[in-house]
């Protein structure tokens, strides 16, 4: 090691590289701070959609459900059910659960009123219009 490289030499480098990466880690922090509401501008987590999302919860739908890829693969992918179904068929199909047909997947009656049904609706339309950056890149994903 050549002598010109001192200790006070380390010392420097140690503290402005620390100094030089959390300036970038604090430029980046801010930098998702603001560009995460914009990202997502067309979803509105309203209060509805949040009642809607505890009855996701608790129900359990993603113990058979995938919604934008995270749960179970026993049941369809629900983060375009919205788009792919509307809410009519969304609360229709609610009530009509189970179905019966012999040699298909059944999914449960949970029960829902006409409010609950509304608010799991609403947050499933919250759901279809969170930015994937277009994934699932078809209608049936
Ligand atoms: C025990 C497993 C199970 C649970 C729990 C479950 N589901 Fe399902 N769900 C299914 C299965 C299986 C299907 C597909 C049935 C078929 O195609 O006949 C389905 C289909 C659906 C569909 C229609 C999807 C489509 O593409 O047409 C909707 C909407 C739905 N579920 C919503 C929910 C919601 C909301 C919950 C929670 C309240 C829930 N599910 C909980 C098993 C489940």
């Amino acid at each position: 090691m050549s002598a010109s490289f001192t200790k006070s030499t380390a010392r420097n480098i140690f503290y402005g590289g620390s100094v030089f990466f959390f300036l970038i880690f604090l430029g980046l922090t801010v930098d998702t701070t603001l560009a995460v509401p914009s990202h997502n501008a067309k979803a509105q987590l309203t209060d509805a959609a949040v009642r809607g999302k505890k009855i996701w919860e608790t129900r359990n739908c993603a113990g058979c459900h995938t919604l934008l890829g995270e749960g179970a693969f026993f049941a369809p992918e629900l983060g375009n059910v919205y788009v792919r179904r509307g809410p009519e068929f969304i609360k229709g199909w609610m009530k009509a659960m189970p179905t019966n047909v012999p040699g298909r997947r059944q999914m449960p009656q949970f029960n829902l009123n006409d409010a609950q049904l509304d608010d799991l609706v609403a947050f499933l339309k919250y759901s279809s219009q969170i930015n994937t950056n277009n994934w699932p890149p078809n209608i049936e994903g």
